[in-house]
């Protein structure tokens, strides 16, 4: 087994608050009908359009789960977490660089603090947001599994049609500044690390975060950080009924025109099988079904990173799903963050491009 050598990651004993939901992530689009055309084939619902914002939600009762601002350039923005008291946004308020508490105006309302975290992801924190209606969807199908079978005189056919979002599972980023991120996001919102990649060094290429909800069983990942040059979005994930569902969505998304990146596979650690899929803009969306649970209790497992860990079955992890767009911001950010993060050096950056380029 190849140890972590490195702080972080690491459960914090005594966090600020502990995150009880990922809500929903905000976007910069330069254009919200091309943004909309793309989520509602893959399985949102628009909850809401304003002239200059488009809100989707998935079935489930979150009244929206993906937030895109209209903007002259595409960028990724960060991520909204919900807590379980108005004490917690107390708290978070306090924190050097904090927003002041506010009233939310967007689906839902309740009361927000807004946090940057260390690789400057905009972290929105909200509490009191109003359950929405749970949307209609197709149950999980039957299956006649050898010795079990369900269906008898019934066939099997689900709908030709975009596969129903149900709610927003996880987000993955990428950092240079792993150390102070990881820490930052266990000590604060009290995310627990359930798996960590390393590399050969010892140090953290991939930790896959949950949330604390004790004996309450939570994803294997709410969140996700891989060791990079710089902060970017890597990809977002969005909860599917069953296998069927993945599979009807890779046939809808193909027929309609959009681009592929990986799958279908099953992940090893959290188990999901997937696919993902581009937007307009080149980023990743991932639809998923059967991922673990864990309760808090369940300890760290600690593994060596490889292209090949990445899944167990399916189409191998093509090189086209790690390669960053080679544009003049991503050199100056490699430039910088190598004189300037304590986490990479030119040897680091050179074993993760031999073990992903
Ligand atoms: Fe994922």
């Amino acid at each position: 087994m190849p140890e972590l050598l490195t702080p972080q990651p690491t459960r914090h004993p005594d966090p600020t608050t502990k995150a009880t939901s990922l809500a929903y992530l905000v976007f910069e689009r330069p254009d919200l009908d091309n943004a909309e055309n793309f989520l509602r084939d893959f399985g949102l619902t628009v909850a809401l359009r304003t002239t200059d914002t488009l809100y989707l939600r998935g079935t489930s009762a979150a009244p929206y789960c993906y937030r895109v601002h209209k903007a002259d350039k595409p960028r990724f923005v960060g991520m909204g977490f919900t807590v379980g008291s108005h004490g917690d946004l107390e708290t978070l308020a306090r924190l050097p660089g904090a927003g002041a508490i506010e009233k939310v105006t967007h689906p839902g309302g309740g009361e927000s603090v807004v946090l940057t975290d260390p690789s400057g992801f905009m972290v929105e924190v909200i509490e009191g947001q109003q359950e929405a209606e749970v949307l209609p969807r197709r149950p999980p199908l039957d299956w006649n599994c050898a010795g079990a079978a369900l269906r008898i005189n019934r066939t099997q056919r689900p709908a030709p049609e975009p596969p129903e979002v149900i709610r927003l599972g996880h987000c993955v980023i990428e950092v240079a500044d792993y150390q102070a991120t990881s820490a930052w996001y266990t000590q604060h919102l009290g995310l627990i690390p359930s798996d960590v990649q390393v590399l050969p060094d010892g140090s953290p290429a991939v930790t896959f975060f949950r949330l604390n909800l004790g004996d309450i069983p939570a994803d294997h990942h709410t969140l996700a950080m891989a060791q990079g040059f710089m902060a970017r979005y890597s990809h977002s994930a969005f909860e599917l009924v069953d296998a069927d569902a993945v599979g009807m969505g890779q046939r809808v998304l193909r027929e309609r025109g959009w681009k592929h990146a990986w799958g279908l596979g099953r992940h090893i650690l959290g188990s999901q099988i997937f696919d993902y899929w581009n937007d307009p803009w080149g980023d990743k969306h991932e639809h998923y079904c059967d991922g673990d649970l864990f309760t808090a209790d369940h300890p760290m497992g600690v593994h060596p990173v490889s292209r090949d860990a990445m899944s167990q079955w399916g189409q191998p992890m093509p090189a086209s799903f790690t390669r960053p767009k080679p544009d003049a911001a991503a050199m100056t950010a490699l430039v910088r963050n190598l004189r300037t993060s304590p986490d990479i050096s030119v040897s680091k950056l050179l074993t993760l491009a031999k073990l992903f380029g």
